[in-house]
């Protein structure tokens, strides 16, 4: 059934020609089938073909390891091949798309069906829906396919599946005429510092009188709630720009969403709270896409120790504390280690010591404690090591003293008792 084309494999191929290239993505068709007997909806996935013609190439670009896209000679109804104009929109970094095959990253294509806002299903053109990610790589875009209109001839194919006409050489004649993308997946920032979520949009031949409506959700276990939302107007961004700021110290620059269809948001002094799945949905006229990033708040420890100089007691034990404090999110590993002088490594200590319980703060932040208790029988000169592993930090920090032996200490504080004394004998009896 599947034939010709897709000889390339699961990943990207490209023919060149001056300063283009084309993008062969293996897709998968995402059809919302009807319900089994009311059981909710049932998808199929059907294997699916998209090629995106004259992607702009830079010019220093070798293409000459790149196996040519050749349609087949004889149009097969079964087979389900977009073919998508891009010279509309350009795809941003669509150069991600052309080097995943040599990257061995996979690049993830689903397509399904679209439905405009208000129109009817199964009206004239059709739309798709394509989302396309890269992985590994900050790449991801959403898009919006209209099939070009094919002339109406006796003899024109008819895809089996989506009952669309096909083009001469079989395909699917699409254009690209919406796309919501963004530069990053995920992003890490420090608790009280502000960040950048990047989300834009592109768009070909929408009229600009049409409203743009921006939305920005968080969704954090299992909760959503709206941080922004902007509603404005291509041609005419003064007279119809309205701003709903749900999360204070949350911002969107109407110029740039006017001018470059650039709608990330500013979130200012971060909060613990702020952490989770941030949605950028752009609405424009009839169409709307979104992307998706996640923001982690992180917190780096501070690590201490109780003790600046461990001095053994020749007795009974001696507790030596480390304390870190004041990170986010939990999940902090304390680990003790010691190296005495005679060794070169230090090792893990058998005995890890007792773990105080998480303390939060009023800022969301935690602190934890663990205690390790020092035998008399450690030789002196032994470094211990609290060291700290924690997802804001990019090497465990680590905090040590060096253990100093009790005889030296008592030996000096009974000489120099002793001096105190005979001196002052000396004095007394003169
Ligand atoms: C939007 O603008 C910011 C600078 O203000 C820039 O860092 C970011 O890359 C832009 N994003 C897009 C999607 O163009």
């Amino acid at each position: 059934m599947i034939s010709g084309v897709i000889l390339f494999g699961y990943f990207t191929t490209c023919v060149c020609a001056d300063g283009v290239a084309d993008v062969v993505l293996s897709c998968t068709l995402v059809d919302e089938g009807v319900g089994l007997g009311g059981m909710g909806a049932a998808f199929s996935r059907t294997p699916a073909t998209l090629v995106f013609r004259d992607v702009p190439v830079a010019p220093d670009e070798s293409l000459e390891m790149l196996t040519p896209f050749v349609p087949s000679s004889v149009p097969d109804p079964d087979l389900i091949l977009f073919e998508a104009k891009v010279s509309s929109v350009e795809i941003p970094s669509a150069d991600v798309l052309l080097h995943a095959d040599c990257n061995e990253q996979e690049v993830l294509c689903e397509i399904s069906r679209y439905t405009p806002h208000g129109s009817q299903e199964g009206s004239d053109p059709a739309y798709f829906m394509v989302s396309l990610n890269v992985e590994a790589a900050e790449f991801s875009t959403c898009l919006i396919l209209q099939t070009v209109m094919a002339e109406k001839d006796p003899t024109t194919l008819v895809q089996k599946k989506l009952g669309l006409p096909l083009s001469q050489s079989g395909s699917l004649l699409t254009e690209v005429i919406f796309l919501v993308f963004s530069h990053i997946k995920s992003v890490s920032a420090p608790l009280r510092a502000d960040v950048l979520l990047n989300c834009g949009f592109k768009q070909h031949e929408i009229p600009l009188s049409q409203e743009v409506a921006i939305e920005w959700r968080l969704q954090h276990r299992g909760k959503g709630h709206k941080v922004l939302e902007m509603r404005t107007r291509l041609d005419d961004a003064e007279g119809h720009t309205v701003v709903s700021a749900e999360r204070r110290g949350s911002s969107m620059d109407a110029a740039q969403v006017v001018g470059e269809g650039n709608v990330s948001v500013t979130l200012s002094k971060l909060k613990v709270l702020d952490a989770g799945i941030y949605i950028c949905t752009v609405r424009l006229g009839l169409f709307h896409a979104q992307q998706v990033i996640e923001l982690h708040v992180v917190q780096l420890p501070n690590v201490s120790l109780s003790e600046e100089k461990l001095v053994l007691k020749t007795k009974s034990p001696q507790t030596l504390s480390c304390h870190c404090n004041k990170y986010y999110p939990l999940d902090a590993q304390m680990e003790w280690l010691s190296l005495s002088p005679t060794d070169t490594e230090p090792v893990v200590l058998p005995d890890q010591g007792s773990l105080s319980s998480h303390r939060q703060h009023g800022d969301g932040t935690y602190s934890l404690s663990s205690h390790l208790s020092v035998p008399p029988s450690v030789s002196p000169g032994t470094k211990i090591t609290c060291r700290v592993s924690h997802p804001a930090l990019d090497a465990p920090l680590s905090v040590s003293v060096v253990v100093q032996s009790p005889e030296a200490d008592s030996y000096l504080w009974v000489l120099g008792f002793l001096i105190i004394t005979v001196l002052f004998f000396y004095q007394v009896m003169r």
